[in-house]
């Protein structure tokens, strides 16, 4: 447990704009802020913050909340670890108090994973800063490769002594659990003869630990340091997969150049370890390393966060060069701006750097280097075919596909155009024939698409009803049911409630009593609105006026969520739906006079529904006796409905 105070603290310091703004580049929209989502890909910003209320929503997915619930959706963590992190941030110091041994347990086994991560990487540096054998082979290695003491430590760089059990047998003696050891995958298990033997999985070999965004260790890379000729073994050894760790949603280096990224609005993308950390200390600290894999969507959706431009570093091995073309066409798909530099032969930045210039003193001639040989990827890739078309003629109609392939992954319309022209020049050929190739390329990818597309449109279709408002005629069309006419009812009636179910209509009766008694005793037949409903009155008397806030910040994360939700679309219609009209009341506007309206249009479909269901009961009916209840209750059902239909003067009130 953490102790509310320390919760209402945390709550009231929070800025929004700020934990969001890590992840978001968000630029202002009248009082609110608007970007694009960092959840999915999207081609215009559907992502949302209105810091006067305090809350995000994401219309590409969604998903909506505090800041808590940002960190939580945003970093995969509990409660618990985004109030930590957010206290961390704060300056507010979180502790948990009085766990119980199940509470311990109850701890979810995300947390306890980052726990053991923890302290096997400070276990890892302890050994190479104060062990014999960490200084003498692990650091003096950093140090014969040029890191500086400074370097080491803002990458945690460690070192894993040569022993079997080393790490294993101090973790235990200071209380981790075997289990999570191997479940954080620091220990591997082997079934012997006699019994189960467990050992470390990382000796004798320096130690890389990967951080997540923020800064929290969830793998380790671990290099090799002599070549034993005997023993075949990679270079490498990193983590396997964990709860906490996909490799394909990491980019090394992210945590200490997030920020450096989104300064200089430009992300150096390399392949290695040693290349993130020698470009770093060299003062490009805007560098990532995608870590000898092919790109993933995750890890440019996670560049795209901070930045638009990326700039690829290629090794000068002009092997490796066209393989990794097809990372680069998925940079371009999610509408990132791509450059490419390709280094000497038989340099990687790291070797590079160094050469260019020693320990600290590389930067500037690297980036000069840099600014001089960068050039936009489409145009490289263009100049490595030509080459090739020059040796071999017979080539180009494959070459002339590959590229325009390149510029149709580019979503912007404009800026494909510019490529067509700009490549119809380097190869010496007419536009039209290029954007005959792109055209083909299009009309093959609708073909095979055009399943897909139908199945985004009945997406869409769903989310439209979401937004039906009640003000709209309600002899919907047949296609509209009358379950859904009752759901957008309830729902409206929920966000009036929360909204102004604290405003006084006189003395101590607010319009949310007036609400209940208009009501008179049905409840909602959706699940969620009632949990709204029957939250809110078990706190309105003592929250009153901060109501609204409190349905927000202190109710469970679907009821929050929900209610954002509600706020949200009446505040911002979801983008595609600007025209649509939202109910505001304006001030002089009688808001009894809406509710009655509105709980009266609600009831009249619970009526409609109702009617219908005995209906179809009566005509299964074959017992004399039950045909006359039936009848009764039909006639009384009648009743209740005319009585609503006469009040408004027409059979449907309007
Ligand atoms: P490199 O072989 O280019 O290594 O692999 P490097 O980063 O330049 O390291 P040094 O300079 O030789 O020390 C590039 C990246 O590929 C991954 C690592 O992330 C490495 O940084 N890799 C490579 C592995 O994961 N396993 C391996 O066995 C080799
Ligand atoms: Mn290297």
């Amino acid at each position: 447990m953490i102790r509310k105070e320390i919760i209402d603290e945390i709550k009231a310091r929070i800025d929004i704009l700020d934990v969001v703004g890590d992840y978001v580049n968000l630029k202002k929209q009248g009082s609110n802020y608007r970007g694009f989502s960092p959840f999915n890909q999207e081609k215009t910003p559907s992502f949302y913050v209105v810091p006067s209320k305090g809350f995000y929503k994401d219309f590409s997915s969604g998903k909506a909340g505090d800041a808590i619930s940002f960190m939580m959706e945003s970093e995969g963590m509990s409660y618990i670890e985004a109030l930590k992190q957010l206290g961390k941030r704060y300056g507010i110091e979180v502790e948990e108090e009085n766990l119980t041994d199940e509470e311990m347990e109850a701890q979810s086994e995300k947390d306890s994973l980052y726990i053991v991560m923890k302290y096997a990487s400070d276990y890892f540096q302890e050994q190479l800063w104060k062990s014999e054998e960490g200084k003498a082979i692990g650091l003096t290695y950093f140090k014969e490769r040029g890191f500086s003491e400074e370097t080491i430590k803002a990458f945690d760089l460690g070192y894993s002594l040569d022993e079997w059990d080393g790490m294993l047998k101090m973790a235990i003696k200071v209380g981790h659990k075997q289990e999570m050891l191997e479940k954080a995958g620091l220990i591997i298990s082997r079934e012997r003869k006699e019994g189960t033997r467990h050992y470390d999985r990382f000796r004798g070999r320096v130690m890389f630990p990967i951080h997540n965004i923020s800064g929290r260790v969830i793998a380790f890379g671990a290099r090799l340091l002599k070549n034993n000729p005997e023993v075949e073994q990679p270079k490498y050894l990193n983590s396997p997969e964990t709860p906490i760790y996909h490799k394909s949603d990491v980019l090394y280096g992210i945590y200490q150049a997030k920020q450096q990224i989104r300064q200089e609005d430009t992300c150096y993308l390399v392949e290695g370890y040693t290349d993130v950390i020698s470009l770093y200390q060299a003062g490009i600290q805007n560098v990532v390393a995608s870590s000898g894999t092919s790109l993933t969507q995750e890890q440019i959706r996670l560049i795209a966060r901070y930045t638009k431009n990326v700039t690829v570093l290629f090794d000068g091995d002009p092997a490796g060069l066209k393989a990794s073309f097809r990372g680069i066409d998925m940079i371009l798909e999610g509408g990132l701006n791509v450059k490419a530099v390709v280094l000497p032969e038989g340099e990687d930045p790291d070797s590079y750097v160094r050469k260019l210039g020693g320990r600290h003193s590389g930067g500037s001639q690297f980036r000069e280097f840099l600014q001089e040989k960068q050039q936009d990827f489409i145009s490289f890739k263009t100049a490595v075919y030509q080459e090739e078309t020059e040796r071999d003629p017979i080539r180009r109609a494959e070459v002339i596909r590959e590229i325009v392939q390149s510029i149709s992954k580019i979503p912007d319309p404009i800026q494909r155009q510019v490529y067509i022209k700009e490549t119809s020049v380097k190869l010496g050929m007419d536009e039209s024939t290029l954007f005959a190739e792109l055209n083909k390329i299009y009309l093959k990818q609708q073909r095979s698409s055009s399943r897909q597309q139908t199945y985004e449109e009945q997406e869409k279709g769903v989310a439209d009803i979401d937004f039906v408002h009640p003000e709209e005629p309600l002899d919907e069309p047949a296609s509209v049911g009358i379950e859904e006419a009752i759901l957008s009812k309830e729902k409206e009636l929920t966000r009036v409630l929360v909204m102004y179910g604290h405003h006084p209509v006189k003395e101590d009766y607010m319009v949310c009593h007036y609400i209940k008694d208009e009501l008179d005793d049905i409840s909602l037949k959706h699940d969620i609105y009632q949990r709204i409903f029957s939250t809110y009155y078990q706190h309105v008397d003592t929250q009153k006026s901060l109501m609204e806030k409190f349905m927000i910040e202190q109710t469970e994360a679907e009821v929050s969520r929900q209610v954002i939700n509600l706020i949200v679309d009446h505040y911002m219609p979801s983008p595609n739906w600007e025209q649509r009209e939202v109910y505001v009341p304006k001030k002089d506007e009688k808001i009894l006079d809406v509710i009655t309206r509105s709980i009266d249009q609600l009831k009249f479909d619970v009526l409609k529904f109702m009617l219908a269901q005995k209906t179809l009961e009566l005509k299964d009916e074959t017992d004399i006796n039950n045909v006359i209840l039936i009848q009764k209750e039909l006639i009384e059902l009648q009743k209740i409905y005319n009585k609503i239909a006469n009040k408004y003067g027409t059979v449907v009130p309007r």
